[in-house]
C-alpha cells in the first residue's frame, strides 16, 4: 500500500523513484564500489535503499547507523562487525557460516542456531578481507552515515582501504544532514582519505507537484476512498512534494479520518516528532532554536536573521559565531541557502518552528 508508513521494502509499494533506483542498482552491478544517497529528512532514502538492497543479486547487509549510536552512544568497531557479519551468514547452515568466520580474531558462533558474539580485539579489516577472499560479491549500506562520526574507528579510512584494496565488496551509504555527511566522507576533500575515490551520488529530491497529486491520487485509489480535487490541492499546498508527510496524510484518512482533521493531526505529530529531533542540537545552543524561529517568521537575510536572534536574545553576537549557527544549521538540513538567503526546506519544519 501506498499510504503504509513504513520505510517501503518492495518496489510495488514504491511511488516513481525508478531512475534513482536504478542508478542505484546499476552502478553496484556494474562493480562501482561506492554509492552515496543524500536526501533531507523524509524524502524516502530508506525506502529506496530497502528496496534496491532487495533486489539486487549480492548478499547484502543494512546497518543503521543513527540506531547503533543512540544505542551505545558512540558507533564501536564490535557493534559494527557484529552486524556486518550477521549480515554475511544470514541464512547460511551453521557450518557454513563457522567455516566462513573460522578463526577471526574477537568472533565466536555459540549458542544454538548461529548466535554470533563479537568483542573488542576484532579488526573490520579483517572482517572485510575474510568476506572478500569468499570470493562472493557483498554489498554493506549504511543509512544515516553521518552517526558513524561518533567513534574511536575511522570509518571514511576503512572504506577507502576497502575500495582499493577488495574485489568483492560494495557500499551504499545514505544520509538526511547532508553536509555533515559529506564533510565526513570528505570525498571532495583533498586532506580526506576517501578524496577523489570513484563513486555514484545520488541525490533524492521532493516530488513535484504533478508527482505528489499523482501519488495521492494513486494512493487513494489503492484504498478506495472517495477525495476531492480541492483537498488533494491543499494538502500538497501544506505538504509540498515531501513524500514521508504526503504518506501519513494519507494514512491518517485510510484510518478514517476527514481531510481537515488528517492535515491537523499530522502537523501537531510533526511538530512533536521535528521538536524532538532538533533538541539535540538545541542543547549546543539555544541559537539555533532562535535562529530557526527567526527564518521560520519570515527573516531570510543573514543580516536580518541576526537581527531577529539579537532582539530575542537581548544581547550583541559576535558576526563569526552567528555565521557559524548558520552554517551548522545548513549541514544539519535544517536549512538551505540559496541566493535569496536561507530557507527552511520542510513546510512542516517550518510550521513547527513559527
Ligand atoms: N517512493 C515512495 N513511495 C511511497 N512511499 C514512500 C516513498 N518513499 C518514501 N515513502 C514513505 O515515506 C516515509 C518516509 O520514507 P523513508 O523512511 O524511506 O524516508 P527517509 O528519507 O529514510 O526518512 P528519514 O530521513 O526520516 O530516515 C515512509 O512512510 C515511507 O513509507
Ligand atoms: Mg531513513
Amino acid at each position: 500500500m501506498l499510504f503504509n508508513p513504513k520505510p517501503k521494502t518492495r518496489r510495488e509499494e514504491l511511488y516513481d523513484r525508478e531512475e534513482e533506483l536504478s542508478l542505484i542498482e546499476n552502478s553496484i552491478e556494474k562493480g562501482l564500489p561506492l554509492v552515496v544517497l543524500l536526501g533531507i529528512r523524509r524524502l524516502g532514502k530508506s525506502s529506496l535503499l530497502n528496496v534496491a538492497l532487495n533486489e539486487l543479486p549480492f548478499r547484502s547487509v543494512k546497518i543503521d547507523a543513527r540506531k547503533v549510536y543512540s544505542e551505545f552512544g558512540t558507533v564501536p568497531k564490535e557493534a559494527i562487525g557484529k552486524l556486518i557479519l550477521e549480515g554475511y551468514i544470514r541464512g547460511s547452515t551453521k557450518e557454513r557460516a563457522k567455516e566462513a568466520l573460522k578463526s577471526l580474531r574477537g568472533v565466536r558462533i555459540g549458542g544454538f542456531g548461529v548466535e554470533l558474539s563479537v568483542d573488542r580485539s576484532v579488526s573490520i579489516h579483517a572482517i572485510l578481507e575474510r568476506i572478500d577472499s569468499l570470493g562472493e560479491r557483498f554489498v554493506i549500506a549504511i543509512d544515516e552515515t553521518q552517526y558513524m562520526r561518533f567513534s574511536n574507528s575511522r570509518y571514511p579510512e576503512l572504506i577507502a582501504w576497502a575500495i582499493d584494496e577488495l574485489q568483492n565488496v560494495g557500499f551504499i551509504l545514505t544520509g538526511s544532514e547532508i553536509g555533515l555527511l559529506e564533510d565526513f566522507l570528505g570525498l571532495h576533500d583533498p586532506e580526506s582519505a576517501l578524496f577523489g575515490r570513484a563513486h555514484r551520488e545520488i541525490r533524492l529530491r521532493r516530488f513535484e507537484g504533478r508527482q505528489s497529486r499523482d501519488f495521492l491520487r494513486r494512493g487513494f485509489e489503492e484504498v478506495r476512498l472517495d477525495v476531492t480535487e480541492e483537498e488533494i490541492e491543499e494538502a500538497i499546498g501544506e505538504l509540498d512534494g515531501i513524500v514521508g508527510w504526503l504518506t501519513l496524510y494519507g494514512y491518517n484518512r485510510y484510518l478514517g479520518m476527514s481531510h481537515r482533521e488528517a492535515l491537523n493531526r499530522l502537523k501537531e505529530d510533526a511538530r512533536r516528532l521535528i521538536l524532538a529531533e532538533f533538541s539535540a542540537l538545541k542543547k549546543l545552543s539555544h541559537r539555533y532554536e532562535l535562529a530557526m524561529r527567526a527564518v521560520a517568521n519570515g527573516r531570510h537575510r543573514w543580516k536580518e536573521i541576526k537581527e531577529a536572534v539579537e532582539l530575542l536574545e537581548g544581547k550583541r553576537i559576535d558576526d563569526k559565531n552567528f555565521s557559524n549557527i548558520l552554517n551548522n544549521l545548513v549541514r544539519y538540513g535544517y536549512l538551505e541557502k540559496t541566493i535569496e538567503g536561507y530557507f527552511i526546506p520542510d513546510p512542516l519544519v517550518e510550521h513547527a518552528f513559527r
